[in-house]
């Protein structure tokens, strides 16, 4: 590899940092810092956006100007990332005039080639809202989110010619299987693109309603769409169309870290705009799962945010980046709850790698004053095993990492220093320090400390201060503190004799109590999921019978108003068409489950949810956290039945 940029969503500044933007930003850090271990010439970008409508709206409500809001807001972002020893190499604010110049470039560039457009838009705006609806969506002739009256305003707008480019994109995603990972939002995406007409998209907002934005070049009536402004920052900031040889050492970019939640800005209108302006696609758009707490998705209105900060002062900088890296499989969503987190961080870095750091460097002080001893003997089978986890370990995280499987990378690495707090223990080197076996003790405790050394070079960029006490204790010099690969492939790399140091307790044990009863969920909801299907009595094929299963296809889908967990949808099945609710707004958004042919219960009593009225129940299977809904192996019309 011959460098390695990697960018972090640029985040909104009209809300407070939580734990969802702490996650991308140490992953891209955690990945950052590896590729400079591996001595890969590194870029890691992250930054925030900065425009509309949000921003003017909260800027207003403080009487401010947006540019102070900004600027306000910014150093949140910029506070935490230093506490979190984030080490990007530039932060970019769409509100510099750096990005401004590239992205009105930009935008002359595709209108010079007659890839965007004026056309003119007709529909109901809620002003509440600030949004339009068409005219099928509305209820009673009302705003369908607020109730308000709505006006019906026609206005013109500019278009980007986005639809140009459905097949070209659709093949370049067969043609790249890595461009967009993992594979279940590439399929996604490959759904969303071939399900029907991909529409153009409007880029434009007039001032007169949102003025807080990019001037559009050609047209000073207008400001720029923010995500066709935010999505230009991975490309100004390196130099698009401002420094050729800045854009050609880091361009395309290694990896787009985002959110589930942001995946078709990203896979969609990204690589379109790019097409359009005639740059290289990026090598891979990499989409993770969210954070949740108690099985929801974190928001502020659930009052369920995590702050790292209060995580941070409890348990420290390096265990908080350790455990969100180990307790994520990467693309699959993850509970965050303190009670998961402190068990691991007692177990994990308490128990066993705080114990080894401690118990082998305090023996070798009390041993030989602390000095590295010299191996003179031959290992034995016992020392052959630690060595070969270690090797293991030294080996497969490369792997590991390049196939983001950066949970899987850390149990290897543990896994190996559970090993080794099992060879100590087995090798009793206080019986053989009592009967004065001087060589055996050497070799028991010398491979103690390489394994440290391995271990804390592997660990370091995920818990580099730690890992740096670690290393310093061990006597590393201090210009190789800062590991390198391939010094982590030789097994004796201490310096015999080098002065070796009993730090004070790297993670001391923090004790978790339970938070007060009233913030904990309702019980009868509790007792709910606790249900395990495996409970269920056995049932004759006459129950089967009674459940009418067929195939239906979602040709319309949206959240149920005032909820979190419910989505309507409409369902085509063969000529009926019929409407169902269903809690899986947490796994999709209703624009991924357009087209999809999925099973549904289709003579299940009708119900009434929040209001909504549910003609069926469709089928999904949920492991853990994670929820996919039940669909067609293969071509099958809808109102098939299923038996
Ligand atoms: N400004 C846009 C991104 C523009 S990129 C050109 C935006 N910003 S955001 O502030 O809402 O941040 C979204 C990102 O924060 C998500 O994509 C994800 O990376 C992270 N997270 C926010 N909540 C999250 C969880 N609950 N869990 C994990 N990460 C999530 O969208």
């Amino acid at each position: 590899m011959k460098s390695f940029y990697i960018t972090t969503p640029i985040y909104y500044v009209n809300d407070k940092p939580h734990i969802g933007h702490a996650y991308t930003t140490i992953l891209a850090d955690v990945l950052a810092r590896f590729h400079r271990l591996l001595g890969v010439p590194t870029h890691f970008l992250t930054g925030t956006d900065e425009h509309g409508q949000k921003v003017q709206n909260a800027a207003a409500k403080h009487g401010i100007t947006p540019i102070e809001h900004c600027d306000q807001t910014v150093v949140h972002f910029q506070r935490l990332w230093e506490r979190l020893g984030i080490t990007n190499d530039d932060f970019i604010r769409t509100t510099q005039q750096r990005h401004i110049t590239v992205v009105q470039k930009a935008l002359q560039d595709l209108y010079d080639k007659g890839l965007i457009y004026k056309t003119s838009y007709k529909g109901w705006y809620c002003v509440g809202d600030e949004r339009f609806f068409t005219e099928k969506d509305l209820k009673n002739g009302r705003c369908p989110e607020c109730g308000r009256m709505v006006e019906e305003i026609e206005e013109s707008s500019y278009n980007f010619r986005m639809g140009n480019y459905q097949e070209q994109l659709i093949k370049y995603i067969e043609d790249h299987p890595k461009f967009i990972q993992p594979d279940h939002f590439r399929n996604e995406t490959l759904g969303f693109l071939r399900k029907g007409k991909l529409e153009d998209l409007c880029i434009s907002r007039p001032k007169r309603r949102l003025s807080w934005g990019i001037e559009l070049p050609f047209d000073k009536d207008y400001v720029t769409y923010v995500w066709f402004d935010a999505l230009v920052n991975y490309i100004s900031a390196v130099g698009y169309l401002s420094d050729d040889e800045t854009f050609k050492k880091w361009w395309p970019v290694n990896y787009h870290l985002i959110g589930k939640d942001i995946l078709t800005t990203h896979s969609v209108y990204w690589p379109t705009m790019l097409m359009g302006m005639g740059v290289e696609l990026p090598q891979t758009i990499f989409a993770h799962g969210w954070w949740l707490t108690n099985d929801e998705k974190m928001s502020k209105s659930l009052g369920n945010v995590i702050n790292p900060m209060d995580m941070i002062d409890k348990y420290g900088v390096d265990a908080f980046r350790y455990y969100l890296i180990a307790a994520m499989s990467l693309g699959q969503d993850a509970n965050f709850t303190e009670k998961l987190f402190n068990t691991r961080y007692n177990a994990e870095l308490a128990n066993d790698l705080g114990n080894l750091v401690s118990r082998a460097l305090t023996m070798l002080d009390r041993f030989n004053g602390g000095f590295v001893p010299e191996v003179t003997i031959d290992e034995d089978e016992a020392s052959a095993t630690l060595r070969k986890l270690c090797k293991e370990a030294v080996d497969t995280t490369p792997v590991n990492i390049d196939n983001m499987k950066l949970d899987t990378a850390l149990a290897t690495i543990m896994n190996a220093v559970r090993e080794a707090n099992k060879y100590w223990t087995d090798q009793q080197p206080w019986v053989l320090a009592k009967e004065g076996k001087k060589e055996e003790l050497a070799l028991v405790i010398r491979n103690s400390l390489e394994c440290l050394r391995l271990v804390s070079g592997l660990l370091y960029p995920v818990m580099p201060t730690k890992m740096t006490e670690i290393r310093r204790a061990l006597g590393i010099a201090e210009e190789a503190i800062a590991p390198d690969y391939a010094r982590l492939q030789n097994w004796f790399g201490l310096k015999v004799g080098a002065k070796t140091t009993v730090p004070p307790p790297l993670f001391v044990k923090v004790k978790y109590e339970e938070p007060p009863t009233e913030s904990l969920p309702p019980p009868a909801k509790k007792a709910k999921k606790e249900v395990a299907p495996v409970e269920m009595p056995p049932c004759t094929i006459e129950d089967v019978g009674k459940v009418q299963l067929k195939t239906a296809e979602v040709i319309a889908a949206e959240p149920v108003p005032e909820t979190t967990k419910l989505l309507k949808l409409q369902l085509k099945l063969g000529d009926e068409q019929r409407q169902i609710v269903s809690g899986i707004a947490q796994w999709y958004k209703p624009e991924e489950l357009i087209g999809k042919t999925i099973v549904v219960i289709a003579n299940l009593k009708p119900a009434t949810l929040r209001g909504v009225e549910s003609n069926g129940m469709l089928l999904a299977a949920k492991a853990g956290n994670t929820l996919r809904l039940v669909t067609i192996d293969g071509d099958l019309p809808s109102g098939a039945t299923i038996g």
